[in-house]
């Protein structure tokens, strides 16, 4: 059966076969592998659905059974250099919902990891929590929002199935960790931490669109070796293990309920 196109209404969320995935990644370097395994095409500027002025940017295409659109935040207009972060994250991914109204959010990315919790180099990691570590808010209950805690959608039969790692995460918008980020990473029980996972889940928590957050170990946040180093060294190599474990994803949601997953 042919997907319908991105601009068809969706379904019912949940009632029918996933048809419309959403990809939110961060970094160019995650994104383009995955642009040419999938066979995705850019959108034209003069054809973009985002508004004018936003780098934001969109490939799209169907494989198999689904349509898959794959958002990335771009490049800063000022610095050239990818949107990494929260703020980015976060409006991409509001955009994306209201303008393609996906069944299922997929937020894949490199990550830190703690050796000290079991993470390796390449390991890949399904989240099954994510909580911001970076948002310090020292009054009753304003606390707890600032952390932003919740559990991601669960995904027992992609856990089975695919023998992907399973932890929790956290995000900050800071690649290095500083000792409050360590102990607030470490109070949120986390294995991996990002700099976008918590914000895209905010969103999609926001407009009930469940969301899977793939996230691949650059670099050991508790080891020896400066942390930008180490990530740098290892993105295009894990990369690779990224791209093949959110390939095996999508092989496993292609004619599937959400329910099923
Ligand atoms: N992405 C990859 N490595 C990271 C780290 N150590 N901290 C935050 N985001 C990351």
């Amino acid at each position: 059966m042919a997907p319908p196109s991105s601009d068809q209404p969706d379904e019912a969320a949940g009632s029918g076969a996933i048809s419309k995935v959403l990809v939110v990644i961060a970094m160019q370097t995650e994104a383009l592998p995955l642009v040419t395994k999938f066979e995705l095409v850019e959108a034209a500027t003069e054809e973009s659905i985002f508004p004018k002025g936003a780098p934001w940017t969109r490939f799209h295409g169907d494989y198999k059974g689904l349509h898959i659109d794959l958002v990335w935040p771009g490049k800063d207009p000022l610095l050239g250099v990818d949107s990494v972060g929260t703020v980015s994250a976060a409006l991409v991914t509001y955009a994306s919902i209201q303008l393609l109204k996906p069944d299922l959010i997929i937020n894949a990315g490199t990550a830190g990891g703690f050796k000290a919790r079991g993470a390796s180099i390449g390991d890949v990691y399904l989240a099954s929590d994510v909580a911001f570590h970076d948002r310090r808010i020292p009054i009753p209950v304003f606390d707890s929002y600032g952390i932003g805690a919740r559990q991601t959608f669960a995904t027992p039969n992609i856990v089975k199935e695919l023998n992907l790692k399973v932890g929790k995460l956290s995000t900050g918008d800071s690649l290095d960790m500083s000792p409050h980020d360590e102990s607030a990473i470490l109070s949120n029980d986390a294995t991996v931490n990002d700099m976008e996972g918590a914000a895209v889940a905010y969103v999609a928590e926001m407009f009930s669109t469940p969301a899977i957050f793939v996230k691949a170990v650059t670099d050991i946040v508790d080891g020896e070796k400066p942390t930008a180093e180490e990530f740098l060294q290892n993105l295009i190599s894990v990369t690779m293990a990224l791209d093949q474990a959110v390939t095996k994803v999508i092989d496993f949601i292609d004619g599937k309920c959400v329910s099923d997953l």
